[in-house]
């Protein structure tokens, strides 16, 4: 039986640009947003509050707030515990935090890298292991990550960064074999470069897709349950070639998406 689409949603790292489109695609594409419910988590909580205003005003039916530092380990569990003590059990976990270190300081400075490490991949990990512990024991739901094509292979402005990335993404890969007997989806989503705060530092190439649309993209991806959904789709292309590229090739190429 397919799934339903999901209505009780708990967006982790909620005041995200591409979180944020994906929250608002939700609601634009069912009925007015009439039965959906939100928990989003995050830590700056004036702009959860915004984020949460501008859902509720839409439609959704329900929007939570939960302040939360991802770095702080010991309060991942009272999030998951909030979601299922509001609606005994959830939908969709959607995890969206992250941040782009600047890989020439992070060399430099041993707890920047550790700090930067912290956030995008053990913070990641440690959360997603709770996360699915969750869906597991309820038996049903799914759990979409935004990794990156940058942890598809290691470039040499942002591999801090791609290391972290690929660390979630393969163990995403092993939570999408564990869970899938059960029929819990794991979405890894991929976006290329985004125009969004995490980026507003950078020239924007032609590959630069809007969040407006990563969101659009990274909803229907969601939908269809995809195991792994490039953002926009061309990456899946881009990205094949740039791994199936030999390391003495790889090595000359000043790649810098
Ligand atoms: N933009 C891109 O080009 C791109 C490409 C591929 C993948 N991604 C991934 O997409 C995801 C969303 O990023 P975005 O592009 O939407 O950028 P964004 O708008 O800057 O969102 C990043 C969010 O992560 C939050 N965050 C970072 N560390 C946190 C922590 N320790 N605890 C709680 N919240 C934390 C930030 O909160 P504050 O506002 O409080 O700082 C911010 O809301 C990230 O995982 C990113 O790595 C982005």
């Amino acid at each position: 039986m397919p799934a339903l689409a999901p209505q009780r949603i708990l967006i982790a790292g909620a005041t995200s640009a591409i979180a944020e489109a994906i929250a608002r695609r939700f609601v634009a594409q069912s009925a007015g947003g009439a039965a959906l419910r939100f928990l989003l988590a995050g830590r700056n909580e004036a702009r959860l509050e915004a984020v949460a205003a501008d859902l509720r005003v839409r439609g959704a039916a329900e929007v939570l707030c939960f302040g939360i530092d991802f770095q702080d380990l010991d309060r991942h569990q009272a999030l998951l515990d909030q979601a299922r003590s509001a609606w005994g059990g959830v939908d969709l976990i959607l995890v969206a935090w992250g941040s782009l270190p600047d890989q020439a300081a992070a060399e430099r400075d041993p707890e920047l890298a550790r700090r930067a490490w912290g956030e995008n991949a053990t913070a990641s990990l440690a959360f997603l292991g709770r996360a699915a512990a969750l869906l597991d024991e309820q038996g049903h739901g799914q759990l979409a990550v935004i990794s990156s094509v940058a942890g598809d292979r290691g470039r040499r402005g942002n591999y801090l960064y791609g290391a972290a990335k690929a660390a979630v993404s393969t163990y995403l890969q092993g939570l999408r074999a564990r869970l899938h007997p059960k029929g819990i989806a794991v979405t890894d989503l991929r976006p290329g470069p985004v125009d969004t705060p995490m980026t507003a530092h950078l020239r924007k190439g032609p590959l630069f897709c809007s969040a407006e649309r990563a969101g659009r993209l990274a909803h229907a991806a969601i939908l269809r349950r995809r195991d792994i959904a490039y953002i926009p789709g061309y990456w899946r292309l881009i990205m094949t070639v740039i791994r199936l590229l030999p390391e003495g090739l790889f090595k000359r190429l000043n790649l810098s998406a």
